[in-house]
């Protein structure tokens, strides 16, 4: 291994957000942060390279994407998913979750419904409710053995008159990297009851062992079609203080939509420092991104091995991708307000509880695992001390 993901890196005086916002949300920022989606790695050299040279010349001012940016990311595309895309279906966007706002605000009008799957990543429920916009639940069946399957008649049975389906793939927090025949079985009631697919995939590029990403737009033509995909290096590369992600979109009209948008709003410009690293990860990122994905799966099984050993009456499943673990603690005959006490006075470590991702939430924590082994194994044995004890 030639990056050193062992290190364990002081962020407490940097103004990261893990670090510093604890305060706000569990009243103390005497917790061992293993909450909000970023790691505690330093990125990849061939970023900060590039990030050095472009911070040395000491000028900042706007910028022009070269043609060669969204080359980049057409070529990553292709490379990583085998999804071969016109660099010119791309728009730059600061962020996924601006763009899902900025989309169902042009796309769908006041009270107009928007599917989505619970439990899932919180802001896909409350960007609709901020739009005023009428929220359609469908739940995730959680089967006996802890997998997570999609509740296809559930959704044909709710889906009429919806007229946005936002999807989670690979899916926050409960790790399914859905395979082609469950987005195919989706794609095809979207496509049957005309409604388009706003497909996050942010978290793409981390997908373990015998799972592969599949782009919900890859599976065909007329998938393309009927899709808007977000994707970003922010994720991937720990690189989400710099903003950037793409938007993926080969429908022409939906193009032209969001162009609009973004020219009325005048987003259109990258940083001086999204612009480079964007292209060095595109570029250079993928032998570091294999060298983390390995280190990555191996806290995952070695948590996963831990709790089974040391917590018993916590339940939890092997992610297929993310980084994070979707832990069950139903079985510790604690409360979720007694679980989440325990877990900040006791512990001292700090989690995302399971209710606020909505439906089926209930009864569960999620655990960030993108940080040195000393920290994982640091952290559970804080969360044993809370539950244990
Ligand atoms: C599924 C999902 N989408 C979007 C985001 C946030 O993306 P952005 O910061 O680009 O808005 C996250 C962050 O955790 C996420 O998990």
């Amino acid at each position: 291994m030639i990056n050193n993901f062992d290190d364990v890196i002081d962020r407490s005086n940097n103004f990261a957000a893990k670090w510093s916002e604890m305060d706000k949300k569990y009243g103390t920022n005497d917790l061992l942060p293993m909450w909000i989606a970023d790691m505690d790695f330093k990125t990849a050299p061939c970023i900060i390279d590039a990030l050095r040279d472009r911070l040395e010349q000491g000028i900042y001012g706007y910028t022009t994407r070269p043609a060669s940016y969204n080359e980049s990311i057409a070529s990553w595309t292709d490379r990583r998913y085998g999804w071969k895309i016109n660099p010119k279906w791309l728009i730059f966007s600061p962020g996924v979750i601006p763009t899902i706002s900025i989309l169902i605000q042009e796309m769908t009008k006041e009270n107009d419904k928007i599917m989505i799957q619970e439990p899932v990543y919180s802001p896909f429920n409350s960007v609709v409710k901020q739009n005023k916009r009428d929220l359609v639940i469908s739940p995730l069946i959680k089967l006996e053995d802890g997998n997570y399957v999609m509740d296809y008649e559930d959704i044909e049975s709710k889906i009429k008159d919806v007229k946005v389906f936002i999807l989670c793939n690979p899916h926050n927090p409960v790790g399914r990297v859905w395979t082609k025949e469950e987005l195919k079985k989706l794609g095809d009631i979207c496509i049957r009851h005309n409604v388009l697919v706003i497909s996050d995939e942010i978290h793409s590029d981390i997908i373990f062992k015998n799972h592969k990403h599949i782009p919900f737009g890859s599976i065909s033509e007329e998938f393309e079609q009927n899709s808007i995909t977000c994707m970003a290096p922010t994720k991937t590369f720990n690189i989400a203080g710099l903003q950037t992600s793409q938007v993926i979109l080969p429908n022409e009209e939906h193009y032209q939509i969001l162009d609009n948008a973004f020219i009325r709003l005048d987003i259109r410009r990258n940083n001086a420092f999204s612009l480079v690293a964007t292209e060095a990860a595109y570029n250079h990122g993928e032998d570091w991104l294999n060298e983390y994905l390995k280190y990555i799966e191996e806290n995952m099984d070695f948590a996963i091995k831990y709790i089974n050993e040391n917590i018993p009456s916590l339940k939890v499943r092997k992610p297929e991708g993310t980084y994070l673990l979707w832990v069950d603690f139903s079985e510790t005959g604690l409360s979720d307000e007694e679980v989440a006490k325990a877990l900040v006075d006791k512990g001292k470590v700090a989690l995302n509880s399971g209710e606020s991702f909505g439906t089926g939430g209930k009864g569960y924590q999620r655990i960030n695992l993108a940080c040195p082994r000393a920290m994982v194994e640091d952290g559970l044995s804080r969360i044993k001390k809370a539950i244990m004890n």
